[in-house]
């Protein structure tokens, strides 16, 4: 394989860049060219690449977003869009791809294998976490750093008013982030979407704890099966004694320079999606499962459901009271 292609497409993460950068490294590194694609399905569609040297991805290891771009294709979802990025591909020379995103970029690049014999290694990139086959996505570190240093923020203004806070957390249909800065943020409750959040359970939670914090934090993914944090308030609302406020935090998480976790784990993942390229692997997604590299046939990163650690789950629920 002499030319590889690297895109990421659907919702940015911090640690894409990082991940670019170790996969252009490595494929020079191995003799290869590599061709950025921009605008990730779109670019590919129409033919929007662009040559990438060791030297065009100095100084982007600490920068969010992505270099490349992103977008979220709906012309890639029609079996005529993935004729046209196939064609392109060929027409480009590019033998090989790297594809950095969440389960819609997977979705998308195993129709491309499937229906054009396109060779195709996925890399979880999403703030999310909710990839199958990895403990960990990259972006998903520094989203729960951001959203608990601005928690910590919102708890300073919620002592001195006694006021109870809902705060939404990004997660998609997953509640992986909102458990992590649930706990790391000392929240007295989190609603995430695995587990049903009892609305009445909950009133009595907050009726005792008004008897003894005078303030309060409540994390709620915005998957969160009662329809996220202003719906959940609207519920409690006049019960619980505490006057509230609701925050929706948003893409402040999907933005920032990566923490060193997200760096190295991309920068590891980059560098081994390359490897299985040249080793003769394709349609899997490079995954780290106990600190080790594993690959996942990319089908099952999002047929199967990852499951939340139940002894967060219990440790979130014993610390809070
Ligand atoms: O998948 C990442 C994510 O940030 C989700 O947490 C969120 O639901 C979604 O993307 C938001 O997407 P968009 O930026 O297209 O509104």
């Amino acid at each position: 394989m002499k030319r590889i292609g690297v895109y990421t497409s659907g919702g940015d993460a911090p640690g894409m860049n990082a991940c670019v950068r170790a996969v252009v490294r490595n494929g020079l590194y191995n003799g290869c060219e590599v061709i950025g694609i921009q605008h990730g399905y779109e670019g590919m569609i129409e033919g929007n690449f662009v040559d990438l040297s060791a030297r065009s991805v100095s100084n982007i290891i600490q920068r969010g977003g992505t270099i490349l771009r992103t977008a979220r294709s709906e012309q890639f979802r029609t079996p005529e869009g993935r004729a046209r990025a196939a064609a392109q591909l060929e027409k480009a020379g590019i033998e090989g791809l790297v594809a950095i995103g969440g389960d819609g970029t997977f979705q998308g690049v195993v129709r491309l294998i499937e229906e054009h014999g396109v060779a195709a290694i996925g890399v979880p990139g999403t703030i999310d976490n909710d990839l199958f086959g990895t403990d960990f996505t990259i972006g998903y570190d520094t989203a729960v750093n951001t959203a608990m240093e601005a928690i910590d923020k919102i708890r300073d203004t919620a002592a001195s008013h006694d006021r109870l806070f809902y705060v939404e957390v990004m997660g998609r249909d997953a509640g992986f982030i909102a458990l992590d800065v649930g706990i790391s943020s000392g929240a007295e409750y989190v609603a995430i979407p695995e587990t049903r959040t009892n609305v009445e359970a909950l009133r009595e939670y907050l009726e005792n704890y008004k008897k003894v914090k005078s303030s309060a934090i409540i994390i709620v993914a915005e998957g969160e099966e009662e329809g996220g944090a202003f719906s959940l308030a609207e519920k409690i609302k006049d019960t619980a004694g505490y006057d509230y406020r609701v925050c929706v935090l948003g893409h402040i998480q999907r933005g920032g320079s990566p923490s060193a976790r997200d760096r190295i784990l991309a920068s590891r993942m980059g560098l081994a999606a390359v490897d299985a390229l040249l080793e003769g692997q394709t349609n899997v997604m490079v995954g780290d499962i106990h600190g080790k590299i594993a690959y996942t046939p990319l089908l099952e990163t999002w047929s199967q459901r990852k499951a939340l650690d139940k002894d967060l789950w219990r440790l979130a629920r014993i610390l809070s009271t």
